[in-house]
């Protein structure tokens, strides 16, 4: 049991973006910050260790992806998903969203159209836009206090021949969605039905609760492999997010193709050194340290509901199915975002995600990171009760 979640001396990490970047997103410092996705605990210690060892040892060159690597992600799959797959499947990538860039770029044209269920983490909407395609909507339905696909809407939009592609968020940020067989099931057969490639962006599942199960959308058919990119990264279950860690698995040979030239022509498959170097130790040797983490994430989630069952009714928690994001409906405090602002920025004093940066569907909620320290989340909490 790894301890010490409680007790943290000092938070602030070098350049942080969460503490640092306060001023300029919010207008003031003085905030609890429970926004960017970053986890306020240290990396697992096998991963601090072996990255001290090779920035002692003080050579940096260029490095190649090693067997062990490779073996660490291949033994991570099969261990905590039963997904067998393979080492050839493996594909670079810096970080996930770059990464969906490449493969948007390198499989659809300017103009082609693809398809995001807001409210969504933002940057989807964010690349497709950059990269000149067109963001088509398919919002999820909010029904007894639970986010659900609308497959009838989907349908109808994934008719348009210009759709393309798809873009999953699986766990689901901000709805805490781990989505069911049932539910990839139908996603799968209208994308194959109308020729879209799916996205998987599995980016949380490994903090999925354990009384959740997740699947990851390439393992549940071999028609769904051969239509599928998935990305996955060490960012949010090992708070790597500076590292980089990010990499594709693609069993379609001429999807990988694809996605390997366009990588190659900005010669970007190499690997950085202190990338490789965390992957293999947090899958090797950080397991212990994630169930933990996820634990004391979870125990955390039980106090806030219970503190705003008892303290603030007038706002409802999502039950999210991983950790570490929470979704609350505030739509008894504010549905403009600016008015929402307000009370989070200046009346409670917490810097939060609003929920309308999401899209569709987000306006009076907000996005709440709980993996902070107990005392943080217990502070957050009594600046909302006495805000309301
Ligand atoms: C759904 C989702 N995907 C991807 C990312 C970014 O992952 P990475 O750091 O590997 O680019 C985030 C970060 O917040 C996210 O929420």
């Amino acid at each position: 049991m790894t301890t010490g979640f409680d007790d943290i001396d000092e938070i602030k990490q070098y350049g942080s973006e969460k503490w640092y970047g306060l001023k300029e997103k919010f207008g003031t410092e003085d905030l609890i910050p429970l926004w960017v996705a970053d986890m306020d605990f240290k990396a697992p210690q096998p991963v601090i260790e072996r990255l001290t060892k090779v920035s002692q040892f003080g050579v940096y060159g260029n490095v190649k992806r090693t067997d062990n690597y490779y073996a660490a992600i291949i033994n991570w799959m099969r261990k905590r998903y039963s997904w067998n797959i393979r080492k050839e499947w493996i594909g670079a990538g810096t970080r996930i969203i770059p990464s969906i860039g490449f493969a948007m770029r390198a499989l659809t044209q300017p103009g082609d159209k693809v398809i995001i269920q807001p409210p969504v983490y933002d940057n989807f909407a964010n690349i497709i836009n950059k990269c000149g395609r067109e963001v088509v909507t398919n919002p999820l339905i909010f029904k007894d206090n639970k986010y659900y696909m609308d497959f009838i809407d989907l349908e109808k939009k994934a008719q348009d021949p210009k759709v393309k592609m798809m873009i999953i968020s699986n766990p689901h940020n901000p709805v805490g969605r781990v989505w069911s067989m049932d539910e990839l099931t139908e996603l799968g057969r209208i994308c194959i039905k109308h020729n879209i490639i799916v996205i998987c962006d599995q980016a949380y599942a490994d903090l999925t609760y354990p009384c959740v199960k997740y699947i990851p959308f390439a393992s549940i058919c071999e028609d769904f492999a051969q239509n599928c990119i998935t990305f996955s990264s060490l960012s949010k279950p090992f708070n790597l997010a500076g590292i980089h860690t990010a990499y594709a698995i693609i069993p379609n040979n001429d999807i990988r193709k694809a996605y390997d030239n366009f990588i190659e022509s900005l010669h970007l498959k190499r690997s950085s050194l202190f990338s490789l170097v965390a992957t293999e130790a947090a899958y090797e040797e950080g397991e212990g340290w994630l169930n933990d983490v996820i634990n004391y994430i979870y125990a955390n989630l039980q106090y806030m509901k219970s503190f705003i069952e008892a303290h603030i009714p007038t706002i409802r928690v999502i039950e999210p199915e991983f950790a570490y994001l929470v979704w609350l409906d505030l739509r008894n405090i504010a549905t403009d975002p600016a008015q929402l602002d307000d009370f989070l920025v200046k009346k409670a004093r917490l810097a939060l995600n609003n929920g309308a940066m999401y899209g569709e569907g987000g306006h009076g909620f907000a996005r709440v990171n709980i993996a902070c320290p107990r005392k943080i989340l217990e502070a957050a909490l009594e600046r909302i009760k006495n805000a309301v």
